[in-house]
C-alpha cells in the first residue's frame, strides 16, 4: 500500500517537513551511461510526527524502485561489518539456546552477511529478500531466500509453511520499509510466544549529535528512537525491552523487541529511554536546531571545496555510498568539484553517482591517483578504510569528512 503525503505513516497524523533537502535521486541508484535521460528523482523532505515522533521522509519512490535486481548496496563488502553479524549471531544463538529445532527468520538478509553463521550453527533458518540480486548472493552460501517483500501477508504465508519463529532479525532495514505497521502486524504474527525479535539501525540520537544528515535518503526514510519505536510497537501488542548501542554505521541502536509483557524491560533499555526524551527527541526545537547544523556543514564543504579547486589541488571522493547522494545532491557538488569516487564494490565500478553523475572507480586505483584530498563518504568506515590506505597520509593526504563530526 502507498500512503497519503502530508500525514505520518505509522499513526496518520497530519505532518509537516521541517526541512527540505531538494530533489533528490534515489541513493543506491548508481546508473550507466544510458540510464540519465530517465533518471528518477523525488522531493526530500523531511518531519518528525507531533503524535509518535517518528523521524520520516515525508514522500519516498515506489519500494520495486529502489529494491530490484540491480540493487548495488552488498554488505559483507566491509569485513568489520561481517565481523559485527557474526558476533551477534554467535550471541542470539547461545543466549537463545537455538538448535537444530528452532527457527530463524531475517528480513533484508542481502548477500547473507548474517544468515550465514546460522546456517554455519546449523540453526534453521530462512531470508527474505526482495533484491534479487544479492539474494541471489545470499543462496551461493547455502542459505535458503525468499525474493519477498516482508509484510503481513508473507509472514502468515511463512506461519503456513514453516511455522513460528524463535528469532525475528532486521538490521539496517526498519528504515527501509515504507508500510512499517504491516511488517510488525507480521512480526506479531510470526513470532512464538517467547520469541524474540533483534532491530539494528543508525540512532537518531546520533545522527542528530554528529549532524550526520546524510542518513537521511529515500531508503533510510525513518530514523528510528527508542521513542517513537516503542509507539510503533504498541500498536501492535510488541515492546522493547532491552536495548545496546554500538558504533557501527555512525551509531546504532540495538533493540530487543518481544510479546508484551513476555520479557521484563532492563535497566539500560529504561535509562537510555529517560535519556532520549531529556536529551529533547519529542521537541521541534531539537529540529530546528539541526536544520540550521546541516546548513553549516553544507556551508562548510562547500566551502571547502572551492577552497581546494581554487589552490589547484586534487580532490576526489571516497567511498561511493547511498548515503552520499544526500551530500552531493544537497551540496549541489558536481564531476567539476569531484571528478570520481573510489570504491570496492565490482557492482558500482564503472558506473555513476546517482544525480551529479560523478563516475565510480575501483578503490585499488585511488593508490595511484594520490590526490591531495579525498572526502570520505564512507566516514562509517573510516578505520578499515584508513587502514587499508595507510599511504594516503603519510604522504600529505587529508581526508575530508562531509558531515558535521566522526564519532568519537
Ligand atoms: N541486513 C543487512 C542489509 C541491510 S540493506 C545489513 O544489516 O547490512 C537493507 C536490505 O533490506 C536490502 O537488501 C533491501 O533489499 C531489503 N529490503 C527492503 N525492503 C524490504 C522488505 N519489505 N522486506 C525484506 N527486505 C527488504
Ligand atoms: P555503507 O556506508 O552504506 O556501508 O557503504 C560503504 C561503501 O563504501 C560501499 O559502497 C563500499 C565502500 N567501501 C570501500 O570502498 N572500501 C572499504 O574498505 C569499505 C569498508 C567500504
Ligand atoms: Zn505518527
Amino acid at each position: 500500500m502507498r500512503f497519503k503525503p502530508g500525514f505520518c505513516r505509522i499513526c496518520d497524523h497530519p505532518i509537516s517537513p521541517f526541512m527540505d533537502f531538494g530533489d533528490m535521486p534515489i541513493g543506491n541508484g548508481f546508473l550507466s551511461l544510458d540510464g540519465f535521460e530517465t533518471e528518477y528523482f523525488y522531493k526530500m523532505k523531511v518531519a518528525v510526527c507531533e503524535r509518535c515522533f517518528t523521524f520520516q521522509v515525508v514522500e519516498v519512490p515506489d519500494p520495486k524502485k529502489m529494491f530490484h535486481s540491480n540493487y548495488a548496496y552488498f554488505a559483507s563488502t566491509s569485513h568489520y561489518m561481517v565481523k559485527h553479524f557474526q558476533e551477534m549471531s554467535e550471541r542470539l544463538i547461545d543466549d537463545l539456546k537455538l538448535d537444530e529445532n528452532s527457527l530463524v527468520v531475517e528480513i533484508g538478509c542481502n548477500d547473507g552477511i548474517t544468515l550465514k553463521n546460522f546456517v554455519e550453527a546449523r540453526v534453521p533458518s530462512i531470508g527474505i529478500e526482495p533484491s534479487s540480486n544479492v539474494a541471489e548472493k545470499a543462496r551461493s552460501k547455502g542459505i535458503k531466500v525468499l525474493d519477498k517483500f516482508f509484510n503481513l501477508e508473507t509472514a502468515n504465508t511463512l506461519v503456513e509453511e514453516v511455522g513460528n519463529a524463535d528469532l525475528f532479525i532486521a538490521t539496517n532495514t526498519m528504515h527501509h520499509i515504507e508500510d512499517i505497521n504491516s511488517v510488525f502486524a507480521g512480526v506479531k504474527e510470526l513470532l512464538k510466544p517467547k520469541g524474540v525479535m533483534v532491530q539494528e539501525d543508525p540512532y537518531l540520537g546520533d545522527m542528530l549529535k554528529l549532524v550526520s544528515y546524510d542518513q537521511i535518503y529515500a531508503e533510510h526514510m525513518y530514523l528510528w528512537s527508542i521513542t517513537s519505536l516503542n509507539n510503533v510497537l504498541a500498536r501492535h501488542g510488541l515492546e522493547i525491552f532491552d536495548i545496546e548501542r554500538n558504533k557501527f554505521h555512525g551509531g546504532c541502536m540495538r533493540y530487543y523487541i518481544c510479546h508484551k509483557g513476555a520479557f521484563s524491560p532492563t535497566e539500560q533499555f529504561l535509562k537510555q529511554q529517560n535519556k532520549e526524551v531529556k536529551l529533547g527527541i519529542k521537541e521541534a526545537k531539537t529540529y530546528h536546531k539541526f536544520r540550521l547544523m546541516c546548513e553549516e556543514s553544507r556551508d562548510k564543504l562547500v566551502n571547502k571545496v572551492s577552497e581546494i579547486r581554487e589552490s589547484g589541488k586534487k580532490i576526489v571522493g571516497y567511498g561511493a555510498t547511498a548515503k552520499s547522494a544526500t551530500i552531493i545532491n544537497y551540496c549541489n557538488l558536481t564531476c567539476e568539484d569531484i571528478p570520481c569516487i573510489f570504491d570496492s564494490t565490482d557492482f558500482k565500478q564503472g558506473k555513476y553517482s546517482p544525480g551529479a553523475h560523478i563516475p565510480v572507480l575501483p578503490a585499488e586505483q585511488f593508490k595511484d591517483e594520490k590526490p591531495d584530498f579525498a572526502i570520505l563518504f564512507a566516514w562509517n568506515h573510516f578505520k578499515e578504510i584508513n587502514d587499508k590506505e595507510k599511504d594516503f597520509e603519510r604522504y600529505g593526504g587529508e581526508w575530508v569528512i562531509p558531515i558535521g563530526q566522526l564519532p568519537k
